[in-house]
């Protein structure tokens, strides 16, 4: 059967990312939150977004958790799964940067082919790949959703750092520590970073 998907003609826009920029007064870009679930991932994106606005900057949260629930709720935690849902995020970001918007994401992403390959989508210059470096063991000691007790338990296949790998980031442009600092230092470090490169 003929694949319908070829007869389709990219649509291009009246204005582009430098006007949206302009209009905002901010350089749209992803901040890539990757580390263990538990780690401090959706905390910190929160709180970075608030930190954002307080600027008057404009900046939107995707978190795994949510968009499970949605856009992505047919996927599995399998390798193959995670690898989609990672593509349909880097996506999604790919089109609100180029609208200007900082988007900040909370996502386990815990393979390192599927950032790179985000990176690859997104544009290295617009891709601030976050690590957090929350060790396993305090994961586990905090288990916040009472997910690492079932996955221990064997009750939870595929589960990241017990019966599938993390594997860490190779050069993360940030990397913050959770477990050793304030949330409102981690925040900080973000926030000095997007400034002292000329994001915000
Ligand atoms: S990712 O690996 O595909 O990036 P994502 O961030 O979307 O993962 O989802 C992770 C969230 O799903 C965790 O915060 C946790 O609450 C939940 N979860 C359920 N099952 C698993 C699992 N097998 N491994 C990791 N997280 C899981």
């Amino acid at each position: 059967m003929e694949n319908e998907s070829k007869h389709i003609v990219w649509e291009s826009n009246y204005l582009d990312k430098n006007d949206f920029d302009r209009l905002l007064g901010q350089k749209g870009c992803v901040l890539w939150f990757t580390g263990l679930s538990g780690s401090g991932k959706s905390t910190l994106a929160k709180a970075v977004q608030k930190a954002l606005f307080s600027r008057t900057k404009y900046a939107v949260v995707l978190d795994g958790d949510n968009v499970r629930h949605g856009l992505n709720q047919n996927l599995s935690f399998s390798e193959e799964d995670r690898k989609e849902n990672i593509r349909r995020v880097s996506e999604v970001c790919k089109l609100f940067v180029h609208h200007g918007a900082i988007i900040v994401t909370a996502f386990i992403s815990p393979f390192r082919a599927d950032r790179i390959a985000a990176r690859e989508v997104i544009g290295d210059e617009n891709f601030i790949e976050i690590h957090v470096a929350t060790p396993l063991e305090v994961c586990i000691e905090r288990d916040v959703k009472g997910l690492y007790k079932k996955a221990l338990a064997g009750e939870i296949k595929n589960f990241t750092g017990i019966s599938q790998a993390y594997e860490i980031p190779a050069a993360p442009k940030i990397e913050v520590r959770t477990d050793l600092h304030s949330l409102e230092l981690c925040v900080g470090q973000i926030v000095d970073y997007l400034t002292n490169e000329g994001y915000i």
